[in-house]
């Protein structure tokens, strides 16, 4: 891999004009840092010669301290740099970190206090931070607020969820930002765990945008370590945004001691939507791989033994229905087992069974530990053993069926939001995983988090989900930790927390659903971050919540639609997530989600618009493989699909699993069928796409034999 590095400092002291520039390395964004009239930072980001954000304040305002006034530029350093580093799972074998940068030192000269604000401007976006360096006038500071300003040009159309400080699974709402307090109220989804953000209109980060003049802004955080998740407040008159940061229950945003690197406030754009998916700058912010040996860090596919207990089967994680059992002083063998609990022995290795026939990597199994009898929540002080399987669950035997099968045992670890008690277990847990040879762990956060003070998003929780990675990688144990923080792309610094869910995943087709649009939307928005565990792959589109309490729930989808988020939703923990018996209907679909890869060596973006389509091709990592994914909102559509992205000089056989000619998500979901073609990188393919369907191709290169009687796309 050729590194190429280039630093250059400039370093200019004495006296400056009142407004600093910092264009992007490719010339198209340019920031201008100034100071408003007494001593206020602001800066404001132009793309293409128009503006994106005009003049917005920067600032920390602390109980000890005011650091959003009084301030004089002292000292402007500048840099460049050029380089690449090579992420151990992902889309892209290899990523360029190429930025320009800028460090404004801010002094109060009443107070003596500094503040150094970095920005770094890519070709796709902004970065910058607070940095309170080590200084005498300050050592605690207590956060009441950050002032960081977003204004916008006008009042641009939004996809966005209300701004919660514990929960993103909400349903997205899209409308320009003077409409989306009316469109929020109607969709918020009602959620026992939900803690409304205060004061006026706010929405979660990644909050995506477009623009009149078709300009695309996306803005988040990156490396949110040690801090409060950010949300914005939103000015619906004046297309204003500003942070506003998690509290915990005692109104506190945060407490920090010097030296302090706030969390990376990032703003991408673009004039071309393919740019917002493929942009890497979230990651780019990030600081690398803290982890020397990573080979142990492997991207999986697996089943579950999870859907069961979504859909009409009457099925539940307890074992058995006393509801006032307590983990650790129960005895589970004397209570009577409800006869209605999936995670038994001989049931998981009905799945290993299914794993192993398939070639899936893991089987994830929930409910296999005490403690599901009832739901406490905040209540209770434990909810859960972590090293204590129930009576009919043979840890050991699975452990020995499983090493047979050659199928990997994924833990599941739901700590009913009470982080403290899971900390306290948490050696012991990583130990029994280890012991048992389980080395990923599905990690759950339902309900009011305890210590009861915080919130999902609070400073203290984004420390705990932190805590938990690198504790788990001290057991060389993968995480797909679900209801944490949305993800700010930490995943470059702490590989082996591989997915998130973080937002409305799959399973609410059993509750209420998830509109045409919504995984059109999610890649714009929540995927910016890192990869989400979505659980694709439903192809029984008919459901049934919870012992038949909403006997009419289904999938907004068509069937090839589930086959192509392997594809349009990238994440290196993908769950295989339908019954192995809907499988079993369907086993020419089924083909694709075995064949199609975790991993990928390159990526391209071949179309996309938030809210309405994206398609992509990927190659599989270290293989000559591709896969194509495209998927269209309620709308049906021609994808058109260049293979300009093959190499060249070669044919190739595409098996393109389409949408059947009369799909449709809501009246014949499960009409597909599969074709082969030969394609050539000089091919073009239209292919149609169903309402909320979807096209997926796998393609590997042609030989002889195979390509006889096939039709060659031109
Ligand atoms: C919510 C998670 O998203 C879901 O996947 C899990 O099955 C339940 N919590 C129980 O832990
Ligand atoms: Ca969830």
């Amino acid at each position: 891999m050729k590194h190429s590095l280039f630093i250059a400092f400039f370093l200019c002291l004495g006296s400056f004009a009142s407004a600093q520039q910092l264009t992007s390395p490719d010339g198209n964004l340019s920031l201008e840092f100034m100071e408003q009239a007494d001593g206020v930072p602001a800066y404001r980001l132009d793309y293409k010669g128009k503006p994106v954000l005009t003049s917005g304040r920067l600032g920390l305002l602390t109980e000890e301290a005011d650091l959003t006034r009084g301030f004089k530029q002292t000292n402007l350093e500048r840099a460049s740099v050029d380089n690449y580093w090579n992420p151990v799972w992902g889309e892209y074998n290899r990523v360029r970190n190429h930025y320009n940068e800028m460090t404004v030192t801010l002094e109060q000269p009443e107070t003596g206090r500094i503040l150094n604000i970095r920005f770094r401007l890519f070709n796709d976006g902004l970065g910058f931070r607070y940095e309170l360096p080590l200084q005498r006038k300050m050592n605690y500071l207590t956060v009441k607020d950050e002032v960081t300003e977003f204004n916008l040009t006008g009042n641009h159309k939004a996809f966005c969820i209300p701004g919660d400080y514990d929960t993103n699974e909400f349903a997205y709402t899209t409308a320009p930002l003077s409409d989306i307090a009316v469109d929020m109220e109607k969709r918020i989804a009602k959620k026992s765990y939900e803690s409304k953000a205060e004061g006026g209109l706010t929405v979660q980060t990644p909050l995506m945008m477009k623009s009149e003049d078709g300009i695309y802004l996306n803005i988040h955080e990156a490396a949110l370590v040690d801090y409060a998740g950010m949300l914005l407040n939103v000015d619906d008159k004046q297309f204003k945004l500003s942070a506003h940061l998690t509290p915990d229950k005692l109104g506190k945003k945060g407490y920090l001691q010097l030296p302090v690197l706030s969390p990376w406030r990032t703003v991408i754009v673009s004039d071309d939507a393919r740019d917002i998916l493929a942009s890497q700058l979230i990651y780019n912010l990030n600081e690398p791989c803290q982890y020397e040996d990573t080979s142990w860090i492997r991207p999986m596919k697996f089943v579950g033994v999870w859907w069961e207990m979504f859909t009409g089967e009457g099925k539940t994680w307890a074992y058995s229905d006393f509801y006032q059992a307590k983990p650790g002083i129960t005895d589970y063998a004397k209570l009577k087992p409800n006869g209605h609990h999936p995670a038994n022995t001989a049931h998981v290795k009905e799945y290993i069974d299914f794993a192993s026939a398939h070639g899936i990597d893991g089987i994830l199994v929930e409910g296999w530990n005490e403690g599901w009898e009832d739901w406490a929540s905040y209540r209770k002080d434990r909810q859960f053993l972590f090293n204590k399987a129930y009576p009919d669950f043979d840890v050991k035997e699975l452990q020995r069926y499983a090493k047979e099968k050659g199928v990997q045992m994924v833990m599941h670890h739901e700590t009913a939001a009470n982080a403290a008690d899971y900390e306290r277990q948490l050696d012991e847990a990583f130990q029994f995983m280890v012991d048992n040879g389980y080395h990923a762990v599905k990690t759950g956060y339902v309900g009011y988090i305890i210590p009861r003070n915080e919130y999902h998003s609070s400073q203290w929780m984004n420390n705990h989900y932190i805590h938990v990675a690198r504790r788990a990688a001290d057991y060389k144990v993968m995480v797909n930790s679900h209801e944490a923080v949305r993800p700010t792309g930490l995943c470059r610094t702490y590989p082996n927390w591989l997915a998130q869910e973080s937002a409305r995943g799959g399973e609410f087709e059993t509750m209420g659903g998830n509109d045409p649009d919504h995984t059109c939307i999610l890649p714009f928005t929540r995927l910016k971050g890192g990869p989400m565990d979505y659980t694709p792959g439903i192809f029984e589109t008919r459901l049934s919540y919870y012992n038949g309490e909403k006997p009419n729930e289904r999938v907004h989808t068509t069937l090839v639609k589930q086959m192509a988020l392997y594809m349009t939703m990238p994440s290196p923990i993908q769950m295989i997530a339908d019954l192995p018996s809907n499988y079993a209907r369907f086993p020419d679909a089924f083909r694709f989600i075995e064949d199609v890869a975790v991993d990928w060596d390159n990526s391209w973006y071949l179309e996309a618009e938030p809210g309405d389509y994206i398609t992509v091709a990927r190659k599989a990592k270290g293989k000559n493989e591709w896969f194509v994914g495209g998927i269209t909102d309620e709308n049906s559509r021609t994808a058109t699909i260049p293979f300009s992205w093959l190499p060249e000089g070669k044919q190739y056989i595409a098996t393109i699993y389409e949408d059947g000619k009369d799909a449709d998500w809501d009246t014949n979901p499960q009409s597909y069928r599969i074709r082969k073609v030969v394609v050539t990188p000089k091919s073009v393919l239209k292919q149609k796409l169903a309402a909320s369907g979807g096209v997926a191709i796998s393609i590997k290169e042609a030989d002889k034999a195979e390509m006889k009687g096939l039709k060659t796309i031109r």
